[in-house]
């Protein structure tokens, strides 16, 4: 054998028994694993805004624009927008080539290799558990506010994570919410997405709603010095919102639910990304342009700032969609995270009991349970910092892969047919890369630490089962999951 054909066929070779091999995905399975297909652009938009307004601007604009950007608040927002810009191209380009459930997971494994896909995939099964919790934290807070407006006072121990406070043990509303998220959306993909529609709507209505009624208490003067922190200010608020402009890539792992997804998901994942900036500037404007930034209530800003200039009823409104509106974003990440687990499942590095469908809703139910119980433990006892630390070191290094492999794959293979194409190659995600890591620098220690043992863990994992059993499947998932164990 030649020198190449040893290196083809070693254990770091990109050959069948390389760790490296590509798994480009085939057929699928003519077995009971299929999904069906039934979103088309406009749900999947939806989907996209859905998963991309939440906690991010109902609850970080006002503490950024309070204590890191004043009224520069929204070029934070644009910065940020622009970085998660540069992704979003490329995560477009992927996912017109390789529409299959599983994200940037699916991608890793087709151009980079079959271990950088498992990173990846194990990489999001932690960020999109700790999204889901870092929301449902962020809207318990609300939740509680309402509950306090109507008289209803839960006792301390169930107001929050242990640390947040005299008595806290548990934050209850945040684990209900994880629960009740899984149970919707193991309601059957139609349903669950009809609710996901509803909601949607209602958290653009109220975005709308702030800016049509909130421009019209703007005062010029509270917009002035519009930097009173710098430039600097703003691109450190940058790094924080950095947290409102992402969700496409849960939009993406719905690939396999979608009607013509080659050419309708990277078109969602720009219209949505688009929309949200657009509501996004518009909403820090009258955030900042009705009370002045020192005034903003960095935990509810909206409601606050519309109580203090004389509209009570519209901050009441603006806190109830809040909190409908949030829920969407916990939705798309639990349905994310499923979605991922069922693709693991399917192409052999999970075993196959993960990825079973339910017989007759056809959705990945067991899955579904276990991220709504590991999101629902999170978000019981993290305080919410810690959750969306979890969470941006998780993005920002899918996003660092992502990037980096639509280069790869552009040079490696220029004549693959692309529904979409990412611009300026191979600037455009080289900025994206680079973006990322500077945003990473930002994270903690402890964050760092958290997302190495996890990593180390998911090694071990793909050392004991998935590196065997993925090679009992068909490369990209044209898998037999019947011969498969049930247990590593
Ligand atoms: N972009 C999502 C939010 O703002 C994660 O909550």
């Amino acid at each position: 054998m030649s020198r190449l054909g040893e290196r083809e066929s070693g254990f770091l070779s990109t050959g069948p028994r390389g760790i490296f091999r590509r798994t480009l995905p085939a057929a699928e399975p003519d077995s009971g694993h299929r999904m069906v297909r039934v979103l088309g652009l406009g749900q999947l938009t939806l989907i996209g805004v859905g998963a991309i307004i939440g906690a991010g601007i109902f609850s970080l604009a006002g503490a950024v624009a309070r204590d890191i950007a004043g009224p520069a608040v929204l070029l934070s927002f644009l910065i940020a927008g622009v970085a998660s810009l540069c992704s979003a191209f490329a995560y477009a380009e992927f996912t017109g080539l390789v529409p299959r459930a599983g994200s940037s997971y699916t991608y890793g494994a087709a151009v980079l290799g079959e271990i950088v896909g498992w990173v990846i995939g194990w990489d999001l099964l932690l960020e999109y558990t700790a999204i889901v919790a870092a929301v449902s934290i962020g809207m318990s807070g609300y939740v509680g506010f309402l509950l306090d407006d109507l008289g209803i006072h839960l006792p301390a121990w169930a107001l929050g994570a242990p640390g947040t406070g005299a008595g806290h043990r548990i934050d209850l509303v945040a684990v209900l919410i994880c629960l009740g998220v899984a149970w919707l959306l193991n309601r059957g993909t139609k349903t669950s997405s009809r609710v996901d529609v509803v909601l949607t709507v209602i958290k653009i209505v109220i975005v709308l709603l702030v800016v049509i009624v909130g421009i019209t208490k703007v005062q010029s003067a509270n917009l002035s010095p519009f930097m009173p922190f710098g430039f600097d200010g703003a691109v450190a608020g940058a790094s924080t919102v950095f947290f409102a402009v992402f969700g496409y890539d849960a939009l993406s792992t719905a690939a396999e639910e979608s009607l013509e997804a080659r050419r309708n998901l990277p078109k969602a994942m720009m219209l949505s990304l688009g929309i949200c900036m657009v509501l996004y500037v518009l909403a820090c404007i009258v955030l900042t342009g009705m009370v002045g930034y020192q005034k903003v209530d960095p935990a509810r800003g909206f409601s606050a700032a519309f109580e203090a200039v004389g509209l009570g009823g519209v901050g009441t409104i603006v806190a109830i969609g809040a909190v409908l509106g949030i829920v969407t974003v916990s939705f798309s990440f639990m349905m994310g995270a499923s979605r991922l687990w069922y693709a693991l499942s399917r192409d052999g590095l999970m075993p196959r009991w993960f990825g079973g469908l339910h017989p007759r809703r056809r959705v990945p139910h067991r899955a579904t349970w276990l991220i709504g119980g590991a999101s629902a433990v999170l978000a019981g006892l993290l305080p919410v910092r810690e959750a969306a630390e979890l969470t941006n070191i998780g993005v920002l290094l899918a996003f660092v892969i992502v990037s980096a492999a639509v280069i790869v794959l552009r040079y490696r293979s220029p004549e693959l047919p692309r529904g979409f194409r990412c611009p300026g190659m191979p600037i455009v995600p080289l900025i994206g890369i680079g973006f990322s890591i500077w945003l990473m620098t930002f994270l903690k220690a402890e964050t760092w630490w958290r997302l190495g043992v996890w990593l180390v863990l998911g090694l071990i994992i793909y050392a004991a089962y998935g590196y065997r059993n993925a090679r009992k499947v068909s490369p990209g998932g044209s898998v037999d999951l019947a011969s498969l164990p049930d247990q590593p």
